[in-house]
């Protein structure tokens, strides 16, 4: 039997497999204009054929949870009732194919408003779409980038309110788990991390200070979210940095505090908040983050980062090193992996019935 193939329950929701697809910006949404972060037909092309390509959960993109939330002007949002209609489209197909359909609401702070990567990524202004970015503290992420205006409680109370709005339209678009996006230097995560927050009042100095906008969101989100439908947590292990950062052990800490604000399970990646911090790239890098994390607490993870191979996926699982693992890049030049994986290890896994002749 193999592990990677075996369901997964959390709350009422069962997952067809361990194999998952983590967010994934397209930066491919109408920048502005009635249609302006409506997934369109690139997005339900891309989603839908890795969910007839067996996988078990499919984690859409970052989406913003306001115009300013997004990381590019062609970021997915979820702030309105069009995008909601739209959202219901990749929904219905992913639930024909049995894949568990999971969005990511996401805040991208001091990293918004940028270009698309294959323009460049820069930081954009008003000329170009772009907006003035908010963050905990007024320090630009990187040089080239602006500095944020630092926000104030009610800016604060705002976003909040924000994240909750879109997990509200994420249960009616379809979703069966949301994401709330707490990694990669965006919002959430530059609240964390010392080296980008650098806040005096009740957000900012003690960890107790700087979980606080992470927790009030996990608690207006979960307000809304459904019981009986999971919650996930994306979550930057570690900052990378020697000193002045976010580190393991303030994730570890962290993970039993998310558990008791009904956290269902934590999708581990790492780094994205210090721009010259030096990350040893490599073959399952982040997995030791997410086995920590399953070692020394309660909470269910996801292992994410350079997980390409069959048997490799496997390992993890059967392991024990996290209850399942997401596979980004690979997915997107290997749209069936699953079913590859599930040949190669005999797992059981979705072919859809036009497809059959092919197994
Ligand atoms: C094109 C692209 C877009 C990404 N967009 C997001 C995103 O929206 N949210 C997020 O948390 N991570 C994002 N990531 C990171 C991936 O989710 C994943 O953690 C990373 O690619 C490492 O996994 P991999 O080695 O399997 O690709 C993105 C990565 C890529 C390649």
């Amino acid at each position: 039997m193999s592990a990677l193939f075996e369901t997964y329950t959390l709350r009422d929701v069962t997952i067809p497999n361990r194999v998952w697809m983590p967010p994934m910006c397209q930066y491919s949404a109408a920048p502005e204009g009635p249609d302006a972060g409506v997934p369109d037909d690139w997005h339900f092309a891309h989603y839908a054929a890795r969910a007839a390509g067996g996988t078990g959960l499919i984690i859409v993109e970052a989406t913003g949870v306001s115009p300013e939330g997004r990381i590019s002007p062609y970021d997915l949002g979820i702030w309105n009732d069009t995008q909601v209609e739209a959202f219901r489209r990749i929904t219905r197909f992913l639930l024909s194919q049995g894949t568990v359909p999971a969005i990511q609401l996401a805040h991208a702070g001091r990293k918004a408003s940028t270009d698309q990567p294959w323009r460049g990524g820069a930081p954009l202004g008003a000329d170009a779409h772009g907006w003035q970015p908010v963050a905990p503290s007024p320090v630009a992420f990187a040089d080239g980038y602006p500095v944020p205006s630092e926000l104030t409680v009610a800016g604060i109370q705002e976003i909040v309110r924000r994240f909750a709005d879109a997990a509200r339209r994420a249960v009616a678009a379809g979703f069966e788990i949301a994401e709330i996006h707490g990694a990669h230097g965006y919002l959430i995560s530059e609240f964390l991390s010392p080296y980008s927050n650098h806040r005096t009042d009740e957000y900012g100095g003690s960890y107790e200070n700087r979980t606080r906008f992470a927790l009030q969101v996990v608690d207006a989100v979960r307000e809304v979210w459904p019981d009986d439908k999971p919650l996930f947590f994306r979550i930057s292990a570690t900052d990378w940095l020697e000193e002045d950062g976010w580190t393991a052990d303030d994730t570890v800490r962290f993970a039993a505090d998310l558990r008791a604000h009904g956290i269902d399970l934590l999708d581990v990646s790492t780094g994205g908040n210090a721009a010259g911090a030096r990350i040893p790239v490599g073959p399952g890098y982040q997995v030791p983050f997410a086995a920590r994390v399953k070692a020394e607490t309660s909470l269910p993870v996801a292992a994410v980062g350079l997980i390409t191979e069959a048997e490799q996926a496997e390992k993890i699982v059967a392991n024990g090193e996290a209850d399942a693992v997401l596979l980004g890049r690979e997915l997107l030049r290997r749209p069936s992996w699953a079913r590859e994986a599930a040949r190669e290890l005999g797992g059981d896994v979705h072919v859809p019935d036009q497809y059959h002749r092919s197994v």
